[in-house]
């Protein structure tokens, strides 16, 4: 591709944006839940979107078409900013925030990097035991922070006036734990800090507070069922304002087209200043997938996802729930019979984590269930003992 001759051609050629986004409805067309199982091909029983989603159908194809585009010479850039342009928006939509507080990134780790970035020396930032580590290396990677680090459940009430940030998961990714997001919204505001939420393992089925944090990063390879190298960052214009734009290129700029070569530096009025030039075909992937959540609404998607959860809690003699994550100790060698049984969950913190959503049905939960008859073990916490 050549980005120096190729600007007016490119502005041109999005008329050739595949059909799989351009022809997406708007407003979506309500579908529902169950309906939406369709449009995901599995082998067996697919228990593990905490890990990574499956691609709805109209999503993988138009990744396929993106990389068939390539390999014929017919991708065009125009195809990508489209992509990220609608990605944008739909995120928007499902969080209830304008596009121009969202940035487009690649990885959690690199947006919850320019948040680091942006604290004081010697600003201190309270962490929950045991979080996703792209949320906590990059506040102990960089030096002169103050990280202090509490149980999960004690964060809202170990905030006190020295702490400047919480950075916290919603949902866990070890276990589905999840956070008391009001109660630490609360604490945060009473002291004047600041609250980053990494929504991965919850936007698309978690309804989450995305105009009451500060900042929101969620990755898009999980529960918004885009492939591997699509991010969000999403924040109050205020928040966003101070994150430094260290990993600025061409696509962080004012107008992306004029931004290809030379000084002066022309950054994005909004939050587009943060974006990383996108893997193309990625987004291409992201925006039906997105589509699909707007269609079955996050509402649907919740209800959905939890009655899963509880049907295989149920079948396990365990109380209900309020994740779509559920973990439980197991004998060895558990997670390695379901594989042989076509049945795909993932191992974690030493327990087996199954993950219910829209790929998921009521068969593949008791197909799960029957294969686990006998397998799970007393568990240490409250909620793993049986009724
Ligand atoms: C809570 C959470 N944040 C972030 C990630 C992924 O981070 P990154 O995009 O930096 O790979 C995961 C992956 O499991 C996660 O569970």
């Amino acid at each position: 591709m050549c980005y120096g001759c190729g600007v007016a051609e490119d502005r041109d050629m999005a008329d050739t944006i595949s059909a799989a986004i351009r022809d997406a409805p708007e407003p979506p067309e309500p579908l529902d839940a169950r309906t939406a199982r369709r449009e995901f091909a599995p082998r067996g029983a697919f228990l593990n979107t905490a890990s990574y989603g499956l691609p709805p159908r109209g999503a993988h194809e138009a990744m396929l078409a993106a990389e068939r585009d390539r390999a014929a010479g017919l991708l065009t850039t125009g195809m990508g900013d489209e992509a990220v342009r609608r990605a944008r928006a739909l995120f928007g939509r499902l969080v209830g925030l304008p596009p121009e507080r969202i940035a487009c990134g690649p990885q959690v780790s690199y947006f919850v990097g320019l948040v680091a970035a942006s604290l004081p020396a010697r600003a201190t930032v309270l962490v929950a035991d045991g979080d996703f580590t792209s949320l906590l290396f990059p506040f102990l990677a960089r030096p002169g922070l103050v990280v202090r680090s509490v149980p999960l459940e004690r964060i809202a009430g170990a905030v006190d006036g020295d702490v400047d940030l919480v950075a916290v998961s919603a949902v866990q990714s070890a276990d589905g734990r999840v956070a008391a997001m009001d109660e630490l919204i609360g604490a945060a505001r009473a002291h004047g800090a600041r609250v980053l939420l990494d929504a991965t393992q919850a936007v698309g089925w978690l309804p989450v507070p995305a105009d009451r944090v500060d900042l929101l990063v969620c990755g898009g390879y999980k529960w918004l069922m885009g492939p591997r190298g699509t991010c969000f960052l999403a924040g109050t214009a205020e928040a966003l304002a101070e994150l430094p734009a260290i990993g600025a290129g061409w696509y962080a700029g004012a107008d992306v087209w004029d931004s290809i070569y030379g000084a002066p530096l022309r950054l994005a009025g909004d939050a587009r200043r943060l974006d990383l030039s996108p893997a193309w075909q990625s987004w291409v992937g992201q925006v039906p997938a997105l589509e699909l959540l707007a269609r079955v609404g996050v509402a649907a998607v919740h209800a959905h996802d939890l009655a899963l959860a509880n049907r295989f809690r149920a079948g396990l003699g365990l109380p209900p729930g309020d994740s779509a994550i559920v973990s439980v100790p197991v004998a060895e060698g558990t997670a390695e019979l379901l594989a042989a049984h076509e049945v795909i969950a993932a191992v974690r913190a030493g327990r087996l984590r199954c993950a219910f959503h829209l790929s998921t049905s009521e068969q593949d939960v008791d197909r799960a269930l029957e294969l686990l008859s006998g397998r799970v073990t007393a568990g240490a916490r409250r909620d793993d003992q049986p009724r």
